[in-house]
């Protein structure tokens, strides 16, 4: 599968009185055409950032200071605002954890969806609602002449969900980032909507990066997955992999953590854990290993150094001391 997305040491930080935050901090990843990469990691981690800077939608007192987004081989960070406004719902769209503050409660979601597709086809009103309405149908809403005609509140959670679906389709993107897309929903129409997502990735030959705090969401429908921590990418590998040989002692903590549904039937009953302690803040300071505090396997070392990836096995890295030594051997 040809490579879609690579990102290259991308660091975004907001600085403020307290000092710099680094949300993102030397992110590299890979996603190819078709392929499905997970993002997980706990909240505070740095994965919405890592989104919106791949769609360069930082917040105001965000700034991408380093790297590169290389989107087909081109530079992301090096277009002008108008490039950029032109790449994004048309070759990479986004949806959020809550459609509700996406769509215009005001606007019927019909016409909404028409919108986002004027937005980057000159199309007459007519044709693009009937696409609109064609939409809704692709992306499992039933009779959807007429709930192009309601407005967002008049919609479940999940039928919003599919509406913002709908309108991140709606100009065929190559790349869709879904972040934290079903964690509103309750876990029926969590699958559903996840259904959707491989669905359409399937149809499309589109590639979704998909960012979620719930390991359970990866096992369903993610390839790949990368491990975010404190703003780093900390072990990345197939899914199997992960799932089959955890190596990051926060992958295993996240892993400890999971509900029974996830897990496989033997390991089921087991006592479930919780990491201790919490994400620290991000603040530009500590020099060793970031998740030291909250490890059983630390040492005085990981508290002065900083570990860097390395590659475990074929397509497996991790970002920890106990491995670090294996690297060449
Ligand atoms: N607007 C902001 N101003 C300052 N800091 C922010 C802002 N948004 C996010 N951050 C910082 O970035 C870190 C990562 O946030 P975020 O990407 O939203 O995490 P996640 O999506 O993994 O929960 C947060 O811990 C927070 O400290
Ligand atoms: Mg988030």
């Amino acid at each position: 599968m040809p490579l879609l997305l690579e990102i290259k040491d991308l660091v975004t930080v907001f600085d403020t009185v307290r000092g710099r935050i680094k949300a993102v901090d030397g992110v590299s990843l890979k996603v190819n055409s078709g392929e499905t990469l997970g993002i997980v990691g706990e909240s505070g981690c740095g994965k919405t950032m890592l989104s919106l800077s791949i769609m360069r939608l930082v917040p105001a007192n965000g700034r991408i200071i380093n790297g590169e987004i290389l989107f087909s081989g081109s530079d992301l960070l090096k277009l002008s605002e108008d490039e950029m406004r032109g790449r994004r719902g048309s070759e990479i769209s986004m949806i959020f954890q809550e459609p509700m503050t996406s769509l215009n409660p005001v606007f019927r979601v019909g016409e909404q969806i028409a919108e986002a597709i004027r937005l980057h086809q000159n199309l007459p009103a007519k044709k693009a609602m009937e696409l609109s309405v064609e939409l809704l149908s692709e992306v499992g809403i039933t009779d959807p002449q007429k709930r192009a005609r309601d407005y967002p509140h008049n919609l479940s959670g999940g039928m919003r969900q599919r509406v913002m679906i709908a309108m991140a389709m709606s100009c065929h993107p190559r790349l869709l980032l879904a972040d934290e897309p079903t964690t509103a929903l309750d876990v029926t129409i969590q699958a559903q909507i996840l259904d959707l997502i491989s669905e359409l990735k399937q149809k499309n030959d589109m590639a979704v990066v998909l960012i979620t705090h719930d390991l359970g969401v990866i096992a369903q429908a993610a390839e790949k997955v990368a491990v975010m921590y404190a703003g780093k990418i900390v072990e990345s590998a197939s899914v199997e992999a992960m799932f089959a040989n955890p190596l990051h002692p926060y992958t295993q903590g996240l892993l400890e953590s999971v509900p029974a549904r996830c897990v496989e039937s033997s390991e089921r009953g087991k006592y479930l854990k919780t990491i201790p302690g919490s994400v620290p803040d991000l603040y530009d300071v500590s020099s060793g290993c970031r998740f030291y505090e909250r490890c059983s396997y630390a040492v005085e070392e990981c508290a002065q150094k900083e570990p860097t990836l390395s590659e475990i096995e074929p397509g497996h890295f991790v970002s920890c001391r106990k491995y670090g030594g294996k690297k060449n051997n």
